[in-house]
Parts: C-alpha cells; structure tokens; sequence
C-alpha cells in the first residue's frame, strides 16, 4: 500500500488528522535526560488512539541516534497501529540523500520529509527510487513553511517555461510531477494552503504545521484545504497530553 493511502486509513478510523511532532527537547545536563526516549514513549502512549501519525525530529534523533534509538520509538508507534514520519528535510545531493533514507527506512520509518530545492536529477530522485524499493514508502515535499521569514524565500519569483512563479508553486508543481505523497504548508498562511489546494486537488495531501503555539487556526486551514496536522508543544508540553491531542482531534474532525 502507499504511504498516502496508509496514513488515509488510518486517519479514517481513529477520525483523526492530528500528527504528533514527538519533540521533547533536552540537554544531558537537564534532570531526565537519560529517561528522554521513555518519556517520549509515554507521552506517544498516552496520544495514540487520537492521532494519525507521529513525526520525529533532531531533538530526538541527534541525542537517541536511530537504530536502538529512535527505532525503538518508530517500533511502538507501529504496535500502536500508527505510522512514523521523519522530518529530516532532507537537502544534500543524491548519494548522501540515498543513504540517509536508506537508514531511515531500515529503522522502519513509513515516510521521509525532503526539501525539493536540491532537484531531481542527483537531487531527490534517489530518495523516490528508495521509497519505491522499500514498499511504498512516503516522500512528503516541503513547500510553504510557517515562520515568519517563509516568505523571503518561498515567495522568490522563478522564471519557468517563459513566465515568472513563486517558488512555493514551482515547488507544489514539482509534488505532481515526482508523484509525492504529500506538501508541507505552514498554518500561518493560510492563503498559501488554499493555492496550493486549488494545484494538487485531492492527489495529494497538504501537511499542515504551525499550529498551537505558532498560533494558526486549524479551521481556518481545514477550510483551506489541509489534509493533516502536525501539533507539538501544544500537545506535548500540556498537562495532559491526552487532554490537549483529543481537543485538537475533536476540531480537526468535522
Ligand atoms: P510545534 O511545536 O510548533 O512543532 O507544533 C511543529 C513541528 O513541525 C516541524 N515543521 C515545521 N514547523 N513550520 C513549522 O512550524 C514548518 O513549516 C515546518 N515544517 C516542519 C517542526 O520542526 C516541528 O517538529
């Protein structure tokens, strides 16, 4: 099955668009530094049956590192019935982006978060090719981020086939073209979510992050067109983690 078609269905049946951005973050000189990957799984427990996916970053990564690290994690969310994403967004040329996802797929991640600015060829075709060899596994394309200097770079006209375009478009035209299974598009922008919606219809989903403690409206961007929602802090910083992911799932889900 395909990464878009899994994360679909489960999203179906837990009547949940919520991925959770597992970003528990500490230094080894903090107070339950050696407990960090026992408390992430904990926090991944206590969310689970309201979320559609978790998504693990470098503050998890760089201190856990992956295979025995990570991978334990990547492990009970697959227990859990959910899939795991790495958001590495993946930029360097082709050899080194090949290996990298080879290890993240063998540490069993079920979809890989990559920066289409490199390009495809020597770029981000062999994280495809890699993707296909390991049964399916998702490539979801930056597109539109949600900070505040997005903008300066996303909005960069680029001149194309005998006209100019933003770059965020350029960049949601390539997510069609190179058979993505998913574009990131910041809460913040909103307008943005929209434009890139009316592009790629419902081929593929929009990945929408940003909202909670950036302050983006997850209504807002559900009217817009987002298919997911990556929540954090929001959720994992909360007094009950389970209280604040269920809030967010019962709005996501109309
Ligand atoms: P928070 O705690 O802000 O975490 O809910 C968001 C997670 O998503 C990752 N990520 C992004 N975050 N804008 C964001 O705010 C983006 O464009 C974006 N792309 C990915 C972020 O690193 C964190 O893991």
């Amino acid at each position: 099955m395909k990464f878009k078609d899994y994360i679909a269905s489960v999203s179906r049946s837990r009547g949940s668009r919520i991925i959770l951005a597992l970003d528990l973050s500490m230094l080894p000189r903090d107070e339950g530094f050696w407990s960090l990957k026992e408390r992430a799984m904990k926090i991944l427990s206590l969310v689970s049956q309201y979320i559609c996916a978790v998504k693990i970053n470098m503050q998890l990564l760089l201190p856990l590192g992956l295979y025995g690290g990570v991978s334990d994690i990547v492990d009970l969310a697959h227990d859990l019935g959910i899939p795991a994403i790495i958001d590495c967004k993946l930029s360097d040329v082709g050899h080194t982006n090949l290996w990298a996802t080879k290890h993240y797929f063998e540490a069993g991640f079920d979809a890989i978060i990559v920066n289409p600015m490199v390009g495809w060829s020597e770029g981000v075709e062999p994280v495809f090719e890699v993707a296909k060899e390991y049964g399916g596994r998702g490539v979801i394309l930056l597109t539109y981020m949600s900070h505040k200097a997005s903008p300066e770079s996303y909005e960069l006209p680029v001149y194309v086939e005998g006209g100019f375009k933003p770059l965020y478009m350029l960049f949601a035209e390539r997510a069609l073209k190179w058979g993505a299974d998913g574009v990131v598009v910041g809460a913040t922008y909103p307008e943005k979510i929209r434009e890139v919606k009316k592009l790629l219809g419902d081929y593929i989903p929009i990945y929408t992050p940003g909202v909670g403690f950036q302050g983006g409206d997850v209504k807002n961007c559900l009217d817009a067109g987002s298919e997911y929602f990556i929540v954090g802090r929001a959720i994992f910083q909360a007094d009950e983690p389970e209280v604040a992911a269920k809030r967010f799932r019962d709005v996501s889900w109309v």
